[in-house]
């Protein structure tokens, strides 16, 4: 079936956040004693906020209070938010806005699909609105990633169908949540999800849209 919609995830895969979610945790991590490291960070990608805190405390075997665990997730996007208001136009990574124009123009729905509930403010501070046909975050969903509803709504708001839709990620859970959604998942710029995802590219500098398009169409004809 012909692909005319690309999901794109926006943390890591439109703009290196990654990492200053990962020192805002850090940070609230050290302040409440908590163990926490660049590769428990790893099982954080692409996870609602109030999940990863969870994961957190699982992983010191903690458990808290619900306003507690409410408190200290304020304190944490406080942190982030600390971080990326500094947020550059200039940040946003190697040829990711071509890549959206070129989408654009020729003639696919271009649609984000990202947990984060800051991704209004991060599209706003990198000028890429209006490259977007719709925007699905974390504001609009229920359920996190590995669940396919963000990337479901963002299908059926630009009026598509899952098996034309591909999605861009980064993260672990968010390719099972485009295959459990029956999308087909491009995984970007994290070697750790090559072995899961259908094609693997390490960032946009060097994609063609039309290229990539071609490669997952094949693909699908022929595990079809
Ligand atoms: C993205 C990131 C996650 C983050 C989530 C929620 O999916 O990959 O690391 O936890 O968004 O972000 P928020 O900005 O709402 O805290
Ligand atoms: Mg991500």
């Amino acid at each position: 079936m012909k692909i005319n919609t690309l999901i794109f995830d926006l943390d890591g895969v439109i703009v290196d956040t990654a990492r200053y979610h990962y020192l805002a945790w850090k940070k609230l991590s050290d302040e409440l004693n908590l163990s926490f490291n660049i590769r428990d960070n790893e099982l954080l990608k692409g996870v609602s906020r109030r999940r990863s805190f969870e994961i957190i405390l699982d992983l010191n075997g903690i458990k808290m209070d619900e306003d507690k665990i409410e408190e200290y997730c304020a304190k944490k996007n406080a942190y982030y938010l600390s971080y990326i208001n500094e947020l550059k136009e200039e940040e946003i990574l190697p040829g990711v806005k071509d890549f959206l124009l070129e989408a654009k123009s020729l003639g696919y729905n271009v649609v984000l699909g990202s947990a984060s509930k800051n991704s209004r403010f991060i599209l706003e501070k990198l000028r890429i609105e209006e490259c977007f046909d719709s925007v699905i975050d974390g504001t609009k969903v229920k359920n996190a990633k590995p669940d396919p509803e963000i990337f479901l709504k963002g299908c059926e708001e630009v009026n598509a169908i899952p098996e034309q839709c591909v999605v861009f990620e980064d993260s672990l859970s968010g390719i099972y949540a485009a295959h459990n959604g029956g999308m087909k998942a491009v995984g970007v710029a994290n070697s750790e999800v090559k072995q899961y995802c259908d094609y693997y590219i390490d960032g946009f500098a060097n994609a063609d849209v039309r290229v990539l398009m071609d490669i997952i169409e094949d693909k699908q004809k022929r595990y079809a």
